[in-house]
């Protein structure tokens, strides 16, 4: 698995997983390498790539809340190999300059695990956001605040988040998107066949250097 293997290359890399339904079974899969030993994340680092504004890790259903309980916490790490925005934050320009200075320290993510929404948005990275953004504050699509209902036992408002920018995703050594089920079929479609434009975030993932898709047989359905 590439993360296994970037992590072998440079035991201390700076790693970057989306949270999502998509990649918990990547979760499941690093969690159990771990246990038996076959990644060594002593020296690893993590930053949190996307929360809804008001929300931390304590909240169930936000993004740390899953990153915490499917992997964090699984894999012992301490909180000095844990960053993430405090989305709580009353300052939270100032809690993205804290993560654009990390991964610029690191010269870019070493790696990123990313899903994609049904829009094309990538972390919370929403249509209309240029290639160059770094971390922001972003007003969610209306998609998004649909869609993200399904991550909480109760109906939850959802307005703003706060996420990676586009050029930190862009700029990453290694991405890999995954993409599953039928609901992401059109968008991955989208993807590939259109020229980068803002109005697709995911479309920009075409300028990267090192970027790999993985969609289940549904989220392919569309492609020749
Ligand atoms: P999902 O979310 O993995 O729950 O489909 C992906 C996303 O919206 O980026």
């Amino acid at each position: 698995m590439a993360v296994k293997k970037a992590i072998a290359a440079k035991p201390d890399a700076l790693l970057c997983l989306g949270s999502g339904d998509t990649p918990l079974g990547v979760f499941d899969i690093l969690v159990k390498w771990h246990e038996s030993g076959e990644i060594d994340f002593s020296k690893v680092h993590f930053v949190g790539l996307d929360e809804w504004l008001g929300m931390d890790e304590q909240d169930e259903g936000s993004c740390f809340y899953t990153m915490y309980q499917k992997l964090f916490i699984p894999l012992g790490l301490p909180a000095t190999q844990i960053h993430c925005f405090d989305a709580k934050s009353t300052d939270a320009d100032g809690e993205c300059a804290k993560i654009d200075k990390l991964i610029a320290a690191n010269a870019g993510l070493d790696f990123i695990l990313l899903g994609i929404g049904s829009n094309g948005h990538l972390a919370m990275n929403e249509p209309g956001t240029l290639a160059d953004a770094l971390c922001h504050v972003s007003q969610l699509a209306e998609s998004t605040i649909l869609t993200g209902q399904k991550y909480f036992n109760k109906s939850t408002p959802l307005d703003k988040g706060i996420t990676l920018g586009l050029k930190h995703i862009i700029e990453a050594k290694q991405i890999i998107l995954m993409a599953n089920g039928p609901q992401k079929a059109e968008i991955i479609k989208k993807t590939l066949d259109l020229e980068s434009t803002s109005t697709i975030p995911s479309t920009f993932l075409k300028r990267a250097q090192n970027v790999s898709i993985m969609v289940d047989k549904a989220a392919a359905a569309l492609l020749a």
